[in-house]
């Protein structure tokens, strides 16, 4: 059975370390139709996905970013999340929410999902944001936010235990 939502968000864990096996392309579509529901400025729903299956490209990708990239080469798929910034100023946001939408949709299917940034990080020839727009064939227009790397989980990491930090009714 599928977890209930809260237990879902609490035990949601960023995955790193993939088993191999592949997820089919059903599931990252089914992924991806939830992730087209996140919320956006102006309710443009402006973000697009690059699915990424081929293995050189994700290691091709993983490569895009100097540090903290390794997921992408190792899980069985990626998405590049990406928007038309000429209609949005507020893209960076919105490709926040859907890459969001994005893990918590993965966990509802049991696939493992990291976030690997990619804005304002070093490439390994310009900036990781300029290696994916020649490695993907993406126009400048577009903004790229990050990447997101799927896999089926090799092990269930322990839960966080957070508590947030509320401020009842003023700073205090
Ligand atoms: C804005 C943002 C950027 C992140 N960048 C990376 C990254 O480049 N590489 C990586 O391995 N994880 C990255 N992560 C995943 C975080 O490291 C992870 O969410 C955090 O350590 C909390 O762990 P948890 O997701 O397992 O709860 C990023 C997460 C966010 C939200």
């Amino acid at each position: 059975m599928n977890k209930d939502f809260s237990e879902l968000v609490k035990t949601r864990r960023s995955t790193r370390e993939f088993s191999g096996e592949n997820i089919d392309d059903n599931t990252i579509q089914d992924i991806l139709s939830i992730a087209a529901y996140a919320p956006s400025s102006w309710g443009g729903h402006p973000v697009e996905f690059i699915v990424i299956r081929d293995r050189q490209t994700m290691k091709e990708l993983a490569r895009c970013k100097q540090m903290g990239a390794g997921p992408l080469a190792y899980g069985d798929a990626a998405i590049v999340p990406i928007i038309d910034r000429r209609k949005l100023e507020l893209w960076v946001e919105d490709a926040a929410v859907a890459s969001t939408y994005i893990l918590l949709a993965a966990e509802y299917y049991g696939i493992g999902a990291c976030w690997i940034h990619m804005k304002d990080r070093r490439g390994h020839t310009g900036t990781a944001e300029e290696d994916i727009r020649e490695l993907l064939h993406i126009p400048e227009y577009y903004g790229i936010l990050n990447a997101v790397s799927l896999g089926i989980k090799k092990r269930e990491l322990r839960a966080n235990e957070l508590r947030p930090t509320i401020h009842f009714e003023c700073f205090n």
